[in-house]
C-alpha cells in the first residue's frame, strides 16, 4: 500500500490523474465496514487516512484539499503542532478522571468561555446534540413553577423552533428538527415542538404565548443551506421570550467558535441569548460540547438533576483550551474574515459565468453555494479532482474551510472548483426536492 507523503507543501495540490477516486474493491476495511457497520452514512468508497493542515490523505495517498473541514470540526485543520502536543502531553497524564471531582482544565475553560459568550456558567458534553437536549431540559426546569407537581406537564412547556433546522439526532433534538425524514420515523418524539416559518417574525409572533418555554434557532442554519437569521427575526425572538418569560436558546454548534468571523454568530446582533450550545470545532476534533447559560437559568439546576460520564474529561478540556488559545494568538477570526471575503469574491465571479448558481450566501468561513440543479454529482467530481466539499439540501453546495486556510489555498479551491462546475454532468434536482426539502425562497429573502 502507497502511504501519503509526510510532508505536504502548502497551497499546491498533488497532480492526479483525473477522474480516479480509486474504489478499493479489495480493500478488507471497505468489505468490513459494508457487513458490519449500521448502514446510516451513504460513504464515499474510500479510505481517509491522515491530514496535514488544510490536506487530507487517502489510503492511495491522493491528495485532497479539505473544504469541508469535517463538516465544521476541522478548524486548525489536521495535526496542529501545538493540538498534537497538547494531547501528547495529556493522554500521558490522565485521559478519563470523573465529574465527581474537579480536574485542571474545566474550570479554566469554562471560564475562556464565558468571556468569549458573555454568559456566565456551562455544561460540558460529548457532542452537539447531548448539548441540546441539556439546553432543552434546562430550558423546561426554568420554565417549571413551584407548585407545578414533579412529573406532570407544566404549563409552560412548548418548544418552538424554525422551519428548515438542524438540532441533532438524539430523541429531545430530533423532536426539535423540522425535516420530517429525521423525525418521523422515531415518532413519538418529545411533545411540545412546534415550527416557525423561517424569519417570519408574524408566524413567530402568532405561535408565541405563554406556554412556549424556549425558542431555539440556529443563529445561522448550516444543514439547512447556510441561512442566516434576521436581526429583525433575532429581536423579536429575544422580545417575545423575555416578555413571556421563556429563554432564547442559540444553537451555535456549526456557526460558533469563530466560523462567521466573530466568536460567535449572535454577536453581530446586540441581544444576548439565555443559552448557547456550542460543539464542533471546540476540542479541534476530540468530541466535545457544552451548555453555555446566564447565572439565571444556572440558578434553576442542583446537584444530581443532570450529568454526563464522559464531558468536560482532561483530555478534551485541555484541548479546547488550546483551540481557544490558538484561535486569539494567531488571529484566526482575522483570517476567517479575510479569507472568507476574498471566497465569496471569487464565487461572486463563478456565480456569472455559471448560471446554475443561484446564490452565494454566508458569512466567514461558512459559506452555501445554492445551485438550481442536483448538486450530489458537484460533490463526487471534486474528490476526483482532489476537493472535499459537501451537499446539503440537494442543492446547497456547503463550504466550511478550516480557519488556517491561506489566500493560496482560496486561489487554489477557486480554479478547482471552476474545473468541477464545469465538468460535471448537469442534472436536474428531483421535484420532491424542489418542493419539500428545500426552504421557500420568499421566506429567506430577508436574510440576504
Ligand atoms: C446546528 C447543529 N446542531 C446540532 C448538531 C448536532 O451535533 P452533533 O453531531 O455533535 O451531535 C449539528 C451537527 O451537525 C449542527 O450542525
Amino acid at each position: 500500500m502507497k502511504t501519503s507523503p509526510k510532508r505536504s507543501s502548502p497551497g499546491r495540490l498533488a497532480k492526479t490523474k483525473k477522474p480516479a477516486i480509486r474504489k478499493a474493491k479489495h480493500d478488507t476495511r471497505l468489505q468490513d465496514a459494508g457487513q458490519y457497520l449500521l448502514p446510516t452514512y451513504k460513504r464515499q468508497p474510500v479510505v481517509m487516512t491522515n491530514g496535514r493542515g488544510a490536506y487530507v490523505f487517502d489510503s492511495t495517498g491522493k491528495k485532497y484539499l479539505d473544504f469541508l473541514g469535517g463538516i465544521a470540526v476541522n478548524a486548525l485543520g489536521h495535526a496542529h503542532p501545538r493540538i498534537v502536543k497538547v494531547i501528547r502531553r495529556e493522554a500521558g497524564r490522565a485521559i478519563h478522571l470523573s465529574n465527581l471531582y474537579h480536574n485542571a482544565f474545566q474550570g479554566p475553560l469554562a471560564h475562556k468561555l464565558a468571556v468569549w459568550s458573555g454568559l456566565d456558567r456551562v455544561f460540558f458534553t460529548n457532542s452537539g446534540t447531548e448539548a441540546i437536549d441539556g439546553a432543552l431540559k434546562l430550558a423546561r426546569l426554568y420554565a417549571r413553577k413551584p407548585q407545578e407537581v414533579p412529573g406532570t406537564t407544566p404549563t409552560k412547556y412548548r418548544f418552538l423552533a424554525l422551519d428548515n433546522c438542524f438540532h441533532g439526532r438524539t430523541f429531545g433534538a430530533i423532536s426539535i428538527t423540522s425535516t420530517e425524514k429525521y423525525r418521523l420515523p422515531f415518532a413519538p418524539v418529545v411533545p411540545g415542538a412546534e415550527f416557525v416559518h423561517f424569519n417570519d417574525v408574524t408566524d413567530l409572533e402568532a405561535k408565541f404565548d405563554d406556554t412556549v418555554c424556549a425558542v431555539i434557532l440556529e443563529t445561522v442554519q448550516g444543514e439547512g443551506g447556510i441561512y442566516p437569521v434576521s436581526e429583525a427575526f433575532w429581536n423579536r425572538a429575544r422580545q417575545l421570550a423575555t416578555q413571556h418569560g421563556a429563554l432564547l436558546i442559540a444553537d451555535e454548534i456549526q456557526c460558533g467558535l469563530g466560523r462567521t468571523g466573530r466568536h460567535f454568530a449572535y454577536q453581530k446582533f446586540s441581544a444576548k441569548p439565555d443559552i448557547v450550545v456550542i460543539a464542533k470545532p471546540l476540542a479541534a476534533g476530540l468530541p466535545l460540547g457544552a451548555i453555555l447559560v446566564t447565572e439565571a437559568v444556572a440558578a434553576c439546576i442542583s446537584p444530581g438533576m443532570h450529568g454526563t460520564t464522559f464531558g468536560g474529561g482532561p483530555l478534551t478540556c485541555a484541548t479546547a483550551l488550546e483551540f481557544l488559545s490558538i484561535v486569539e494568538d494567531e488571529k484566526l477570526l482575522e483570517n476567517v474574515r479575510e479569507r472568507g471575503a476574498e471566497l465569496r469574491e471569487g464565487l461572486a465571479k463563478l456565480a456569472a459565468k455559471f448560471d446554475f448558481i443561484r446564490e452565494i450566501r454566508g458569512e466567514g468561513l461558512m459559506v452555501g453555494i445554492e445551485l438550481s440543479i442536483d448538486g450530489s454529482p458537484f460533490v463526487v467530481e471534486a474528490m476526483q479532482r482532489g476537493l472535499l466539499i459537501n451537499c446539503t439540501h440537494d442543492y446547497t453546495l456547503r463550504l466550511l474551510p478550516p480557519f488556517i486556510i491561506t489566500r493560496a489555498q482560496v486561489r487554489e479551491f477557486l480554479r478547482l472548483l471552476e474545473q468541477v462546475l464545469a465538468a460535471t454532468p448537469k442534472q436536474s434536482a428531483s421535484s420532491e426536492a424542489a418542493t419539500s426539502s428545500h426552504p421557500p425562497r420568499a421566506t429567506h429573502a430577508s436574510a440576504r
